[in-house]
C-alpha cells in the first residue's frame, strides 16, 4: 500500500510586527486583557503590496529546500486560504505560477482555521490513490485584510502569515490518519458576511465567548476519535501541533490529553491566529528548532468557521 509522508516544512512570516502595545493606540483595549484572555503578545501583518500569494510563495521555497527536492518534483499543489489575492485564480494557480511549475493540478481549500487539516487529508488520499506522488501543501493567509480594526473582541486575535510542507509518497505511514468534520448550523458564529454596500468591507463577525465553548468541546471529541480509530492511548502522542486560536483553548486540549504544555507547540503569543497558516507554521518552527524529529508522534487538530474541524495524526 501507498503511504504518505511529510519530506520537509518552510514556513514564512511577513515582517511587519503589531503588538498589543500598538493596538493600545488602535481601539479601547489593553495588552494584559488581550494577554490574559487570549496568550497573545504580538502578530504579523502583511505589508500593503504583499498578498497571500507571496507568502504562500516564500513558505513553499522554505519547504522546497528542507526536502531535497526541486519545484519540479511536484505533482499537486494545494491551498488552503480564506484570503485568497483574487476570486479567481485560485492562490494555488498563483504559487504555481511563481515557482514556474505549469502543468500539475493545483487548487485551494477554504474550510478557514481547518484549512490546512483539510489540503493535508485531501493530499494524503490523492498520493494514497496514486494520483500524485510529490505534493505541496500550503496553509497561507493575510487574513488582517478582513479583519474589522475598530471591532476590539475581534480584531485583537489575528495575524497573517504562511507554512508548507511536502508530501511525497512512502511505503511507510507517514500520514497515519485524517479525521474531518463540518457542521454548518454554526454558520452565523463566525462568519465574513456579504456586505450589500460594495463600498463597505466584509470583514469576520464573530461571537467569541460561544465560538470559544463550542471549540473546546469539539476539539475533546476530535481527540477521542484519532485516537479510538488508530487504538492509541494519550500517552502514545508525542507533540501536539494544534491550530493556534487562544492558548486558553490550547490549554484545554493539553488537559484532555493529559499532557504538559512543554509538549503542545504554542505559537499564539507571537503569530495571534492565523487561521490556515497556524498548524503548519507551529510544525515548522517545533522542526526547525529540532522539538520535534523523525520518527515522532504529532497529532496535529483544528477548529474554525462553517463549523469546520478535523485532526491528522502522523509519524513525522
Ligand atoms: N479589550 C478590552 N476589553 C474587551 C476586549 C478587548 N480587546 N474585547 C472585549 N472586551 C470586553 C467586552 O466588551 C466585555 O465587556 P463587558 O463585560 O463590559 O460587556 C468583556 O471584555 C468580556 O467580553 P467577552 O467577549 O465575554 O470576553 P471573552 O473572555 O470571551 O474573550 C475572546 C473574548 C474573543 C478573546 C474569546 O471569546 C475567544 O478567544 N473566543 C474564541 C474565538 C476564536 O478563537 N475564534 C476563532 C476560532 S478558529
Amino acid at each position: 500500500m501507498i503511504h504518505s509522508r511529510i519530506a520537509g516544512t518552510g514556513s514564512y512570516l511577513p515582517k511587519k510586527i503589531l503588538t498589543n502595545a500598538a493596538l493600545e493606540s488602535m481601539v479601547d483595549t489593553t495588552d494584559e486583557w488581550i494577554f490574559s484572555r487570549t496568550g497573545i503578545r504580538e502578530r504579523h501583518i502583511v505589508a500593503d503590496d504583499e498578498f497571500t500569494s507571496d507568502l504562500a510563495l516564500q513558505a513553499s521555497l522554505n519547504a522546497i529546500k528542507s526536502s531535497g527536492i526541486t519545484a519540479h518534483d511536484i505533482d499537486l499543489i494545494i491551498v488552503a486560504t480564506t484570503t485568497p489575492d483574487k476570486i479567481f485564480p485560485s492562490v494555488a494557480v498563483m504559487l504555481q505560477n511563481k515557482l514556474g511549475i505549469a502543468g500539475c493540478p493545483a487548487f485551494d481549500i477554504q474550510a478557514v482555521c481547518s484549512g490546512f487539516v483539510y489540503a493535508l487529508a485531501t493530499a494524503d488520499n490523492f498520493i494514497k490513490a496514486g494520483a500524485a506522488q510529490c505534493a505541496l501543501v500550503v496553509g497561507a493567509e493575510a487574513f488582517s485584510r478582513i479583519v474589522d480594526w475598530t471591532d476590539r473582541g475581534n480584531c485583537i486575535l489575528w495575524g497573517d502569515g504562511a507554512g508548507a510542507v511536502v508530501l511525497q509518497a512512502s511505503d511507510q505511514p507517514g500520514i497515519i490518519s485524517t479525521h474531518l468534520h463540518a457542521d454548518g448550523n454554526y454558520e452565523k458564529m463566525l462568519h465574513v458576511p456579504r456586505q450589500a454596500d460594495a463600498k463597505v468591507k466584509d470583514t469576520v463577525v464573530m461571537e467569541g465567548n460561544a465560538v470559544f465553548k463550542v471549540a473546546v468541546n469539539t476539539l475533546d471529541a476530535i481527540v477521542d476519535e484519532t485516537l479510538a480509530a488508530n487504538g492509541m492511548q494519550k500517552s502514545d502522542i508525542d507533540w501536539l501541533v494544534p491550530h493556534q486560536a487562544n492558548i486558553r483553548i490550547l490549554q484545554a486540549t493539553a488537559k484532555k490529553l493529559d499532557m504538559n504544555m512543554d509538549k503542545v507547540i504554542v505559537t499564539v503569543d507571537k503569530h495571534g491566529n492565523t487561521s490556515a497558516a497556524s498548524i503548519p507554521l507551529a510544525l515548522d518552527i517545533a522542526v526547525q528548532d529540532r522539538r520535534i524529529k523523525r520518527g515522532d508522534i504529532v497529532l496535529m487538530e483544528a477548529f474554525g468557521g462553517g463549523f469546520t474541524w478535523g485532526s491528522a495524526l502522523i509519524r513525522y
